[in-house]
């Protein structure tokens, strides 16, 4: 993230100070995408990774998988077809599951985090690997809802993954991306070309955007971002 790790335990409560460090350390400047998929193999040991993410420090799952079942009908949601992008241990799988849908599959880079997915059965479908702009093995219009709680940030998802998201989606589907804010700013891969290139989609005639909100409890006193569209 933008502070050090030292900054993060100045400014955080000391009862914080592990999981400020653990994010600073998965997100520092410059970290590569196989660095990051290691460090949450070893995070998620022993369910570290969930039990230093409560609700109260981090709603991330929580935003993503409300926003991803709103309007949709029980029935929809029992049918429909879910891509949960940088599931990581399916914290917003649980979210999900508990808003009605059924069929998730499941994509992640760090093996470890998707073993702890595994072990509670939340998804149908579980792919270890980068999402990118390459093209996964997934036929276009695959889904009719695509989640990303929490995926983008320093060596995460890059901008370019958005292609591959709007390919798998079937048109009429949704995809729902939440971040942290600061992102926007503090990370070169996003600041002032993640959503010049979200406009660029939409220009295109790719998507069409239902919904840009801030929200707050993201991570703790940082904001959060979230982007609702609808594939065309
Ligand atoms: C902060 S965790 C969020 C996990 C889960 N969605 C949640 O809300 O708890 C970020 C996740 O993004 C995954 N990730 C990082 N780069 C990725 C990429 N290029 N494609 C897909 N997932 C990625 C990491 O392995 C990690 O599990």
């Amino acid at each position: 993230m933008d502070l050090s790790a030292k900054e993060w335990e100045k400014y955080g409560k000391p009862e914080h100070s592990h999981v400020y460090k653990q994010i600073a350390t998965v997100m520092h400047k410059g970290i590569k995408p196989e660095e990051v998929a290691k460090f949450y193999d070893t995070w998620a040991d022993g369910r570290e990774y969930e039990n230093e993410l409560p609700e109260d420090v981090y709603n991330a799952p929580i935003v993503t998988a409300a926003e991803a079942a709103g309007g949709l009908t029980d029935d929809q949601k029992a049918t429909a077809k879910v891509f949960d992008v940088a599931a990581g241990t399916g914290m917003c799988a649980v979210q999900l599951k508990l808003h009605g849908f059924q069929h998730i599959d499941a994509l992640d880079p760090s093996q470890g985090m998707l073993d702890k997915a595994k072990e509670k059965d939340l998804y149908e479908r579980y792919i270890c690997d980068f999402m990118t702009d390459k093209h996964l093995d997934i036929p276009e219009n695959t889904y009719d809802v695509l989640t990303v709680s929490a995926g983008f940030g320093e060596g995460h998802l890059p901008c370019s993954s958005l292609h591959e998201m709007v390919r798998v989606v079937k048109p009429g589907g949704r995809i729902v991306l939440v971040t942290r804010e600061q992102h926007l700013y503090t990370v070169a891969e996003y600041k002032d070309r993640l959503e010049p290139l979200m406009d660029r989609l939409e220009a295109e005639g790719k998507w069409k955007k239902l919904e840009r909100k801030i929200f707050k409890g993201f991570f703790l006193d940082k904001d959060g971002i979230m982007w609702k569209y609808q594939v065309l």
